[in-house]
Order: C-alpha cells, then structure tokens, then sequence
C-alpha cells in the first residue's frame, strides 16, 4: 500500500478483538508520533502508555465517548509539556496543542501502518475530561492531557474513502 493510500485507509476504529499489541510496535508508535513537526522543535510532548485493564476501565469513565477503550488492549495518552512548548507572545498555551495534535495523527497512522485500528479520544480544552485525567494520571500541573487514542486489532472494518472535497479549496495561482 503505498502512502497515500494509508493515509485514506486510516478511520476510527471503536471495536477491537482480545490480542496483546507487541511492545515494538507501541515503540514505533511513539518513534512515528515523536517525529512530528513542532514550534521551535521544543518536543514539549509525553506519552503515557496504558496496557493495564483497571486503568484502561477507570480511563473508559472518564472519557463520555470513550467506551470502547474496556475493549482495547492499550491506549496511549498524549500530554503536552507546558515548561517545554514554545509560548511566543500569544496564546496561553502558545503552540503546546498543536504539538500534541500533530505528534497524535503521527501516531494513528503508524497504527494503520501496522494493522492496528486506533481512535482519538478528545481531552482537551474539555475541562471535565481534563480534570479527570490528570486526577486518574497524577499529572503535575505543567502536563497538559490534550487526547487519549484507543488501540486495538480491529474487530470491525470501515471502507477507506477519500473527503476531498473541492468547495473546501482555493486554489490560488
Ligand atoms: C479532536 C478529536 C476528538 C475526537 N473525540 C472522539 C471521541 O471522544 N470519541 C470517539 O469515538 N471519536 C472521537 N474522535 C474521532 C472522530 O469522531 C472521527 O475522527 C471522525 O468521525 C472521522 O472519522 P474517521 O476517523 O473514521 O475518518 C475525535 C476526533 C478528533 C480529531
């Protein structure tokens, strides 16, 4: 399969069969996530890997649309460093969300790469889920949850298909 073709065959993948994801491929996960673009190349990023039944329920409680994670067999949360991220002169969390997002979509498609479906599960700007995990995670107060993705080897299939959509472009020459 070449790229393009992953990338329109990743879709969110909510029911999983029972098999343990391998360890390297969880580190390759990560590798793919922490090779994404960020401000400044500040990384402010970090990863907690959660492979643990209780926690992974106690994580499905949090998250109102998060269900599927009493089925998946891992989930990774991402958190953003706000002693590391790029602050600039703006925003309150200067660049730490789109870090995060873009080291998450790296993340995903690794997973597809692999052959195992993944879902991004929204945290943040929630304050409810925030609150939750970092009281679950014992987060300090710089770790920022941004999302959670659920792992798993699909137990379903969903066509990949593409959304482009041309009244979503201006080209401009
Ligand atoms: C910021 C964000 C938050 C999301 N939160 C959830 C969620 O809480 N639960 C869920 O099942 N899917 C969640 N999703 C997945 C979207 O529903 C899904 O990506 C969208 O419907 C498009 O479908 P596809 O991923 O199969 O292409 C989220 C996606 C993003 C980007």
């Amino acid at each position: 399969m070449d790229f393009q073709e992953m990338i329109l065959s990743r879709r969110s993948i909510r029911k999983y069969i029972n098999k343990a994801i391998p360890k390297e491929d969880i580190t390759k996960m990560l590798e793919a996530a922490m090779a994404a673009p960020s401000a400044v190349a500040k990384d402010p990023w970090f990863f907690f890997v959660v492979a643990k039944r209780v926690l992974l329920d106690e994580l499905a409680e949090v998250l109102p649309h998060g269900k599927m994670l009493k089925q998946a067999p891992a989930a990774v949360l991402v958190c953003g460093d706000m002693d590391k991220t790029y602050l600039g002169n703006e925003g309150e969390k200067g660049y730490l969300v789109q870090d995060c997002s873009a080291a998450v979509e790296n993340l995903m498609l690794s997973a597809t790469g692999l052959g195992i479906g993944s879902v991004w599960l929204g945290v943040y700007p929630r304050k409810d889920r925030m609150e939750g995990i970092s009281r679950l995670f014992k987060l300090d107060k710089s770790r920022v949850p941004v999302a959670v993705v659920s792992l798993g080897y699909p137990g379903e299939t969903r066509p990949a298909g593409s959304r482009f959509s041309d009244d979503k472009v201006s080209w401009i020459e």
